[in-house]
């Protein structure tokens, strides 16, 4: 079987060390996508399987080092249980049928967010992507499951404070870097790009500690619509803006002569 044809970027060659090192996506709209065409939702999510294994292809391609997605939060599982029970089965078949490919292709895969309440199988299969791939040194992708920002940061709350109840922390000794070291986080670096699919433009307690200093993106595409152009787009949109992390522009700092 011939390789698939890898699409002419549209990014120009010296955009290559602009290429953010951690781009997160919420991946948004499936069910609109669906909707839009008389299907099912659970259509929109199975099309959005397919996004997601576009955009980790382009991803390493483009050079992006680690990309998180969003694929189930912590409030997901108010939806209907039908819905909830095809996005775990998704979840399942991804693993069983993508995990050897993206072994092979060197991606480590990292997962964030609530284990505990997970079905077995699923927990089970969390660990085997993570313990196979933890050696691969290519593309790292996070998988943001039973993911919730606001838990996160009060699960890092609550192990600070067992550590100061067991006398390892003290109080006074708890930093911004502390509490970034309790997150599901704790040895990556914050994205520096966070794109939102489907014109919705708000995080929805996605990273919200680790996306400070951000830059945000929203396209309108629905998730399913997703693909290497779509990335490129954000990515020339990332690199028109100017990174100040709450200090000046270069043009202000020149004046004041700092
Ligand atoms: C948001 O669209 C999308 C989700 C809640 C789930 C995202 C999941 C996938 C793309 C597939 C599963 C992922 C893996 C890793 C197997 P929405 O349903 O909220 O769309 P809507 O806002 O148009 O209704």
């Amino acid at each position: 079987m011939s390789e698939p044809e890898v699409p002419q970027s549209t990014l120009s060659a010296d955009g290559i060390a602009a290429v953010p090192h951690h781009v997160a996506i919420i991946m948004d709209g499936n069910g609109r996508w669906a909707a839009a065409r008389g299907l099912p939702r659970v259509e929109g999510h199975r099309r959005g399987v397919e996004a997601l294994r576009r955009t980790i292809r382009a991803a390493g391609e483009i050079g992006i080092r680690i990309i998180t997605i969003f694929s189930f939060s912590s409030e997901n599982w108010s939806r209907p249980a039908a819905e909830v029970g095809e996005l775990m089965g998704l979840l399942r078949r991804f693993i069983r049928n993508d995990l050897a490919e993206l072994h092979k292709s060197g991606v480590r895969v990292r997962i964030i967010g609530e284990r505990a309440g997970l079905e077995a199988d699923i927990g089970r299969l969390l660990i085997e992507a993570e313990e196979l791939t933890k050696e691969n040194t290519g593309l790292t992708l996070v998988v943001a499951f039973n993911y919730g920002a606001r838990q996160e940061i009060a699960g890092a709350a609550r192990r600070a404070a067992e550590a100061v109840a067991q006398g390892t922390l003290k109080p006074q000794d708890i930093t911004v870097d502390t509490i970034a070291g309790f997150l599901d986080t704790a040895d990556m670096p914050d994205p520096d790009l966070i794109i939102r699919t489907s014109g919705e433009q708000r995080l929805s307690n996605f990273l919200l500690w680790q996306s400070a200093y951000s830059e945000l993106v929203f396209v309108p595409a629905n998730w399913p619509d997703f693909d290497r152009a779509t990335l490129e787009g954000a990515i020339r949109e990332y690199r028109q803006r100017e990174r100040r992390f709450g200090g000046l522009s270069g043009a202000a700092a020149a004046k004041t002569g700092s």
